[in-house]
């Protein structure tokens, strides 16, 4: 019989991306495709849901024919994606009802402070194990049914269904309106805010408290199983897997173990560290989490410091400025000059997430002299991502009560040599990077290859790890300590920057 492979769709924020991975877990071949983005108001990032399902059903045949192989040869695919981005659409037609709203959307940031202090909140931040902050799907619901004419009443008839974007897609891949399943996974609820962290059940309190009828809900099933076998586009081969993308690398950089951590820098950064079976609630501004669920085995559990900018700094400095012409060209900027010269950029566009969950704080560039030149900039465009970590890492620290020893990384950013040097600088741990950089779209086929028998177990997905290079810390650590004070005094800046 020829050679099988493990198909992954990776639905991401800026594109969707299609990869063929072979058993020793090597790619053999990538597609990708850009979306529309669009900003209606200020604050607000919507995607068309139609759309991205459209290239999926390019992107997956393109994936074969660049693979050179058929879908007979495809022994399970998998899925993952932008996590707490929604759609909504009709049960009946299969239509979106509107644009999806993207995580990075803010317009529910007033509806937020204002839930956030109303009777019951506390409950359902205890339940679901996530601050009250717009970067969530639940309130983005409840916004939709206040500000969608008569979309009350049609949920209430149940003729409305809702998901993230695994969820959208599997009920296309298996049907649509012609009998489409309507499911989630545990790692995509686990960021609505809307379901129980330890029950893994959507949580009858929080559907209330937001006023969302059940009945727009899906199915929540674990990560690692198959859902149901495909009807479209590769009609027979099982839907085995589906993950939220951060989730995916945590699995991607085989991060098994309690206490491996990852961070993925892309748009923004995520940085995970695996708790094990054992729920951690923070007490320092991170989130409880579901790393990922096999089968009935009992959820495994993350502490998550998201980053809201890390990459999108880069994009802004190359499109927003015109500063560079390309992202990688911020590394060449950077080493133009030796330091920051006294420069320090915090990119809270649209506020900051972990640690500090200020959704009013606004970015800001401090230590400007008329000795700072563009050079200057770079380097605190990159040091901001390093600080940012630092933050993050802090907290993870505090919360487990360990110290990490060192740090996975993978994502687009990681390429840039300056960047990782300084975050193993500013962290004072090694940074390593593995050989295959996609551990996004190699978590979720490592998911869904193993819940096909197509990798037998953990063990087999751990022994394809192997180090691609890695960086050592090498800062003077009276040096650290200064800058450090200096960034911080730097974030303080951004929280009553819109105070009157
Ligand atoms: O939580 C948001 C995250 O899932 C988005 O990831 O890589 O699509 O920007 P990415």
């Amino acid at each position: 019989m020829s050679e099988r492979y493990v198909l992954s769709i990776d639905q991401g924020t800026t594109s969707t991306r299609c990869i063929v991975f072979d058993q020793r877990g090597h790619l053999v071949s990538v597609v990708q495709r850009e979306h529309r983005q669009f900003f209606p108001k200020p604050g607000w990032v919507e995607h068309d849901a139609m759309e991205i399902w459209q290239h999926v059903q390019r992107l997956v045949p393109g994936a074969l024919r660049q693979a050179g192989i058929t879908a007979e040869q495809v022994a399970a695919m998998g899925i993952t994606n932008q996590r707490e981005t929604i759609v909504l659409w009709d049960r009946h037609t299969g239509v979106p009802i509107g644009r999806a709203i993207v995580w990075q959307d803010t317009r529910t940031a007033g509806l937020v402070e204002e839930l956030g202090t109303a009777p019951g909140a506390e409950l359902v931040r205890q339940r679901c194990g996530l601050p009250f902050a717009p970067y969530f799907s639940g309130p983005r619901v409840h916004w939709l049914l206040e500000h969608t004419p008569g979309l009350r009443n049609r949920a209430e008839r149940g003729e409305v269904l809702l998901g993230t974007m695994e969820s959208w897609l599997i009920w296309n891949l298996t049907g649509g309106t012609d009998g489409g399943i309507h499911v989630t996974d545990v790692t995509n609820a686990s960021r609505t805010m809307l379901m129980d962290i330890r029950s893994l059940q959507w949580d009858p309190g929080a559907l209330s408290f937001f006023g969302i009828p059940a009945s727009m809900l899906p199915e929540i099933r674990s990560s690692v199983r198959v859902f149901a076998p495909a009807r479209a586009v590769l009609p027979g081969v099982p839907i085995a897997a589906a993950l939220g993308d951060q989730q995916a690398a945590l699995f991607g950089q085989t991060c098994f173990a309690p206490g491996d951590a990852k961070c993925t820098y892309g748009t923004g950064g995520f940085l995970l560290l695996n708790t094990g079976t054992h729920l951690v609630e923070s007490t320092h501004g991170l989130l409880s989490t579901v790393a990922y669920q096999i089968g009935e085995q009992p959820a495994v559990y993350a502490l998550e410091g998201p980053i809201a900018v890390t990459g999108s700094l880069v994009q802004w400095v190359r499109d927003g400025l015109g500063l560079i012409g390309s992202a990688p060209e911020i590394e060449t900027l950077a080493r133009s000059v030796q330091d920051n010269g006294g420069c320090y950029i915090v990119p809270a566009f649209s506020g900051l997430f972990a640690p500090h969950w200020r959704s009013e704080a606004r970015g800001v560039i401090v230590g400007l002299t008329s000795y700072i030149t563009k050079g200057h900039l770079a380097r605190a465009v990159l040091e901001a991502t390093g600080w940012q970590t630092r933050e993050v890492v802090d907290a993870m620290n505090a919360d487990s009560g360990l110290a990490l020893r060192s740090l996975k990384v993978d994502g687009g950013m990681t390429s840039d040599n300056l960047l990782m040097q300084f975050i193993a600088d500013v962290l004072d741990v090694p940074v390593d990077r593995p050989m295959v950089a996609e551990t996004v779209s190699l978590g979720a086929a490592y998911a869904a290859g193993l819940a096909v028998g197509y990798w037998p177990d953990l063990d087999a997905l751990s022994d394809h790890w192997h180090r691609a290079a890695q960086w050592l810390p090498r800062m003077d650590p009276a040096h650290r300590a200064e800058e450090y004070d200096n960034w911080q005094r730097a974030v303080r800046r951004t929280f009553d920057w819109q105070k009157p």
